[in-house]
Order: C-alpha cells, then sequence, then structure tokens
C-alpha cells in the first residue's frame, strides 16, 4: 500500500497525546510503576511533553493512507548530545495504529524522518528506546540503527 506523509494538524492532537501517553506508560520500567500515581505521571509528562506534541519544538508529520485515514505520526527534532558536540536530529516519538501495524507504516514514517533530517544538515539520527520494547527495537535494527550507549539502572532497596 502507499502512503502519504502531512504535517500534523492541531486536529491530530488528541490521537497523538493518547499514544504518546500510552508509549510512555508501557514503557516506565515495572519497579517504577508499582510506586507511581498513573494520573500523577501523566501530568507531570503532560508538561514536559507539551511543546514536542504542540509542534512547538521539532516537527511532526502523520502518514496516512490513500482514504486520508491516520496510520500513524512520528515527531522529531534536534538534539544536542550530553556526550558530543555535534547536534544530531532526533526521532522524539513514532506510533502506528494497531489495526495497521507490521504493514511497512513505521519504515516508511523513519524513512521520510531520515530524508527530513539529511535535508536540513544532519549528518546522524538518534533514538531512545525502552529495552524490554522488542517490536520497536526490531524496527530500529531492521532500519539500520545500531546501539552506541546503554542506559543502565540498578533500583536501591
Ligand atoms: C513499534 C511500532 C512503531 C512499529 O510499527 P509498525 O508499523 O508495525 O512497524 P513496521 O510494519 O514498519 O515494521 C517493520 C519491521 O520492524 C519489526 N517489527 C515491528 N513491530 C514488531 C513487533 N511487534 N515484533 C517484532 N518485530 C517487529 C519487524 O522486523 C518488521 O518487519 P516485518 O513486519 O517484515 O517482520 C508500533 O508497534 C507501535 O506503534 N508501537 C507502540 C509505540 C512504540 O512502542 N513506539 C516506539 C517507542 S521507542
Amino acid at each position: 500500500m502507499a502512503y502519504r506523509l502531512r504535517p500534523a494538524t492541531k486536529s491530530d492532537e488528541p490521537t497523538i497525546w493518547k499514544a504518546t501517553m500510552e508509549t510512555v506508560w508501557a514503557d516506565v520500567p515495572e519497579n517504577e510503576k508499582a510506586g507511581l500515581d498513573r494520573r500523577a505521571f501523566e501530568g507531570a509528562f503532560r508538561e514536559y511533553a507539551d511543546e514536542f506534541v504542540r509542534g512547538d519544538r521539532g516537527e511532526r508529520f502523520v502518514a496516512e493512507d490513500e482514504a486520508g485515514r491516520v496510520l500513524g505520526y512520528i515527531i522529531l527534532g534536534e538534539l544536542r548530545p550530553f556526550f558530543s558536540p555535534q547536534a544530531v536530529a532526533f526521532v522524539y516519538d513514532i506510533w502506528v495504529a494497531p489495526e495497521h501495524r507490521r504493514r511497512g507504516v513505521a519504515q516508511f514514517l523513519l524513512a521520510e524522518a531520515e530524508r527530513w533530517a539529511k535535508a536540513h544538515g544532519y549528518r546522524k539520527i538518534k533514538l531512545e528506546v525502552a529495552e524490554p520494547n522488542r517490536g520497536a527495537r526490531d524496527l530500529y535494527a531492521k532500519a539500520g540503527y545500531a546501539p552506541e550507549r546503554v542506559y543502565m539502572a540498578k533500583a536501591l532497596g
């Protein structure tokens, strides 16, 4: 199937909010979830993510099918890594509607993200993924992404 890319609009924001909330909550490690109140967590995340979801920081693109149905979205922007002097393009969020998964929509969105990054002069694109998110990790590996740094953690008591 042929997919189309378009900039997200205000009318896409409810879909983006719902999806990004689900993704970040799913990615919270189990040993942290136990001590978290989901409403408080979502409130704090909403504050952090607001500028990305509204498109004030970075770009938001939607993939749609020929009938104009929303299949998924990607949020991109610039990152200045702590350990490198060079700014890179960064994938802040990628999501595909459950009923449209495993049909190459995320691959399409990533390819478009790379095109956007190159067009804006970036020489590298990065992203972060939760270790247990096997599906996303397989997606990125298939698209040519490789781990660079490993974020390690130890629960204290
Ligand atoms: C991860 C996600 C974006 C993948 O979207 P998608 O459109 O289904 O992915 P694609 O169809 O482009 O998959 C391309 C390849 O990635 C791998 N892949 C994707 N989803 C996978 C899964 N659930 N399990 C294993 N491999 C998977 C496969 O190699 C797949 O190729 P194949 O279908 O020919 O085997 C989607 O599952 C999603 O929205 N998940 C919830 C949000 C999320 O976790 N986002 C990532 C945050 S870092």
